[in-house]
């Protein structure tokens, strides 16, 4: 291999194998029981006596599988990129769950509960992720939020005041000596100090306790590791402080340059800083004249701060250009990636220039080879991980000036077969695109006089009850799914079978008294999955996978064109459940925001009319369930929060505008008697921003919130609402009094003619029995206030 004289770098590569391997092996592990707490059970209070002195030697025996899977997949993907002629590897970039947890594991910020029963470090690990219960072990988990605005999620760092920083191990070591071995030079990756502790949390005994404040004490042990990898040989270290890309108060920002200055004097190695997924623009100061040998910026999210950002290099700085998307599936665009480039070494020069993907590649599916299905038009405009290694070494060879006019002809042909291609061109859509007016997407009656017109209809009693939509999806009906995919039964016999579940779900809620019932999704396989196969412009993998969190992987169906409905997509179904019932049934819907948000959406045209063309897709939608005698219709918005941009400004205000414009175009075309609901999972929502969809009815994920804080906040809500009564991920059954109690203090803030009682999101990850016993108490609850304030 030539040495190059720009060279290329991935910040990081996909860590679950190229046919979910981690995820096989990890769960298998977590089935596969350990033996090492035989006799706990059943030995009744001798506690003591078994925690003591574990022998761990056959836990580490049983570890050694799974411990050889995650060698066997940082190999291959090592050598892929050697292979691609990568000049700067990302090592630690792998995972058994989650590498912030990983880091809070490395130094020490383990909370004790988790340290007191002798576990392995793996098992600390997995059990600080996922919370353990085994003989005596009775742990939950730590908090797991969104990693910035992508779909992967983090485990909190949870400090204490008793927090005390040392060198648990030394992960990023080994794993650079790893690579070492098999003759590859790597680029270790760490979360920045300053990140790690901004994204972290106080634990529940240390309330009060800012964690930045623990700076000081992290330091030297930062220091330490970054001086292990230097004595191992890592020349230079990829260090992420990617929240130099939020809104940071002053004192945050004046924290790096103590930070830094602080490594810098106590380590040799070289630090190249990275953020990604933002601009820093506003954050300037905080990089302004940092000790670091180089910088990394995301310039496919924000181009624009590319002048800001040179300004600040000093004449040594290294400028690592992010202009391979690590966040979509779209081939680059090398003719305008390489006009990036050639602008960054005409201000620099050559040998200070890297090109980059934008972030790691984390957030891409594996590989595009895997994919047989696709048509292969379409499958010329993608790119996934793997495609994405090579495209960034062919941009650095174009720099560098090598030949490439041949992988640039082809790359330029597959842009233009895209924009000219009549699967992404829809003339239809646009003229109706550019048709929308105003008042197509408001309700042609405030909601004070629609809701009176509608409660003649349905004569709802206070408290009305009903669920968010889905019902148990029992292994019986993925069984005969799947026997519908295989052609193993007619469409007639699985239509039958689907009704049957319908009926069972009717008949249930009937029962139990409900008062507005669902039909139970029982022909679903996921939300926005059902819906974007009967979408035209969608498309779907095989094997697509992207980590959501731990061992969980989505597979986003992706947006390649303007999107039209063929025909109804739920109809049938809803009409067939309120032909049997006398009570009203929901029509259910997956709203435009969140179809967009769990997809991977295109690039050639931007969100918010990819919203819109959603929108007019579900409202005709919504409309063709209101002809089919469907009174009301609820269109569900779980993500509309996780699209809010980081940063506040016009960006944000302009997602809130639009966002809230896709939803009241998708439902505002119906008459004043219909009711529309909404759904949200994931607190911290803003009531205004939910005020501007103008829902009859929303429900809001609330059972894990007992702040009567958050409950004030919806005092002012003008419309109907539920706040979600119990947790719905627990299989725990909460009593009819502790329902009560939970009303009655909702009750002290807020009105009860306004109030619906429902839980927190679907069940259908439920099993039935618990199912049955929690809404039989929810709903007893209801009609106790029913009479308190019927009276
Ligand atoms: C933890 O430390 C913080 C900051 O020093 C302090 O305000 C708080 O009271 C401490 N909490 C406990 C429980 O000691
Ligand atoms: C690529 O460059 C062309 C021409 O300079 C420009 O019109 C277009 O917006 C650019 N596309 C992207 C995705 O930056
Ligand atoms: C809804 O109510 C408004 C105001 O009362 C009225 O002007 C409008 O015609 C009604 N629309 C429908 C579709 O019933």
């Amino acid at each position: 291999m030539t040495e190059k004289i720009v060279k290329s770098a991935v910040l990081g590569f996909p860590r679950i194998g190229g046919n979910r391997e981690l995820k096989k092996h990890t769960e298998k592990f977590w089935s596969d029981r350990s033996d090492r707490w035989v006799g706990y059970e059943g030995d009744s209070g001798n506690k003591e006596e078994n925690t003591a002195a574990p022998d761990l030697s056959g836990e580490l025996e049983r570890e050694k599988n799974l411990i050889q899977v995650g060698k066997e997949i940082r190999e291959k993907n090592w050598k892929l990129q050697k292979e691609a002629e990568v000049d700067i590897i990302a090592s630690n970039d792998f995972s058994f769950y989650d590498q912030v947890l990983d880091l809070s594991v490395l130094f020490n910020v383990i909370p004790d509960r988790y340290k007191k029963f002798g576990l392995t470090p793996l098992e600390t690990m997995f059990a600080m992720g996922r919370g353990l219960q085994e003989g005596p072990v009775d742990v939950t988990a730590l908090e797991m939020v969104k990693w910035f605005d992508s779909n992967y999620h983090y485990v909190r760092p949870t400090f204490s005041n008793s927090t005390e920083f040392k060198l648990n191990g030394q992960k990023p070591v080994d794993e650079y000596l790893e690579a070492k071995e098999l003759g590859i030079e790597t680029r270790p990756v760490l979360l920045g100090p300053i990140s790690f502790l901004y994204l972290g949390k106080a634990d529940r005994d240390s309330t009060g306790l800012n964690p930045l404040s623990l700076l000081p004490k992290l330091l030297p042990v930062y220091a330490e590791i970054l001086n292990k990898l230097a004595a191992a040989g890592a020349k230079s270290v990829q260090v992420d402080e990617p929240i130099l890309v939020l809104d940071l108060e002053d004192d945050v920002q004046n924290t790096f340059k103590v930070a830094y200055d602080q490594l810098a004097a106590e380590t040799e190695v070289e630090i190249v800083l990275a953020t990604y997924f933002g601009t820093v623009s506003p954050n300037l100061k905080a990089i302004k004249n940092l000790p670091v040998s180089g910088f990394h910026f995301d310039f496919v999210r924000n181009p624009e701060q590319f002048d800001d950002v040179i300004s600040i290099l000093n004449d040594k700085q290294s400028l690592s250009v992010g202009v391979v998307d690590g966040r979509n599936v779209w081939k680059n665009n090398f003719a305008n990636s390489s006009e990036l480039v050639n602008k960054a070494i005409e201000k620099l020069g050559a040998d200070r220039v890297v090109v980059s993907t934008s972030s790691s590649l984390l957030h891409t599916p594996v590989d595009l080879d895997n994919e047989k299905k696709l048509d292969p038009e379409i499958k010329n405009w993608l790119s996934f991980a793997k495609q994405k290694v090579t495209e960034v070494v062919t941009l650095a060879k174009h720099a560098s000036g090598e030949d490439v006019s041949v992988e640039f002809e082809a790359n330029a042909k597959a842009l233009a077969s895209r924009s000219s291609s009549s699967i992404t061109n829809n003339p239809e859509v646009q003229d109706r695109i550019s048709g929308i007016t105003e008042s197509q997407s408001t309700r042609s009656a405030p909601f004070e006089v629609r809701s009176k017109e509608q409660q003649e209809i349905f004569k709802l009693p206070l408290f009305p009850s009903t669920t968010i939509g889905s019902f148990p999806q029992t292994k019986e009906i993925r069984i005969n799914r799947n026997k519908l995919v295989k052609g193993a039964i007619s469409e007639k016999e699985y239509e039958g079978f689907i009704q049957s579940e319908i009926e069972k779900v009717i008949r249930f809620q009937e029962e139990i008294g409900l008062d507005v019932l669902v039909h139970g999704e029982p022909e679903r396989n996921d939300m926005v999955q059902y819906f974007g196969e009967k979408i035209n412009g969608y498309v779907f993998t095989v094997n697509g996978w992207v980590q959501s969190y731990g061992s969980r992987y989505v597979r986003p169906p992706i947006i390649v064109g303007d999107l039209s409905r063929p025909a109804a997509m739920s109809v049938k179904e809803s009409v067939y459940a309120q032909s049997i019932t006398t009570k009203p049934v929901k029509g259910m819907l997956t709203g435009p925001v969140t179809c967009l948000r769990w997809s991977f959406p295109r690039v050639d045209i931007d969100q918010r009319a990819q919203a819109l063309q959603l929108a007019l897709v579900l409202r005709d939608e919504v409309n063709d369930l209101e002809a089919a005698g469907i009174k009301i219709i609820q269109v569900d918005e779980p993500a509309i929060r996780e699209g809010l941009p980081l940063r506040s400004g016009k960006e944000r205000s302009d997602y809130l505008q639009w966002a809230a414009q896709a939803f009241r175009l998708a439902t505002s075309g119906v008459a004043n008697q219909t009711q529309i609901h909404s759904h949200f999972c994931y607190s911290d929502l803003d009531p205004n921003h939910i005020k501007a969809l103008d829902a009859d009815v929303v429900s809001i994920e609330f059972s894990k919130k007992d702040d009567p804080g958050y409950i004030k906040e919806f005092q002012t809500y003008p419309n109907h609402i539920g706040l979600g009564l119990f947790d719905i991920h627990s299989p725990r059954v909460p009593s009819k009094e502790e329902f009560i109690e939970k009303i009655e203090t909702i009750m002290k803030y807020y009105p009860a003619e306004k109030f619906w009682v429902n839980p927190d999101c679907g069940l259908k990850t439920r099993g039935w029995q618990e199912t049955k016993e929690s809404l039989t108490n929810m709903v007893a609850a209801a009609k106790v206030f029913r009479e308190r304030y019927e009276k």
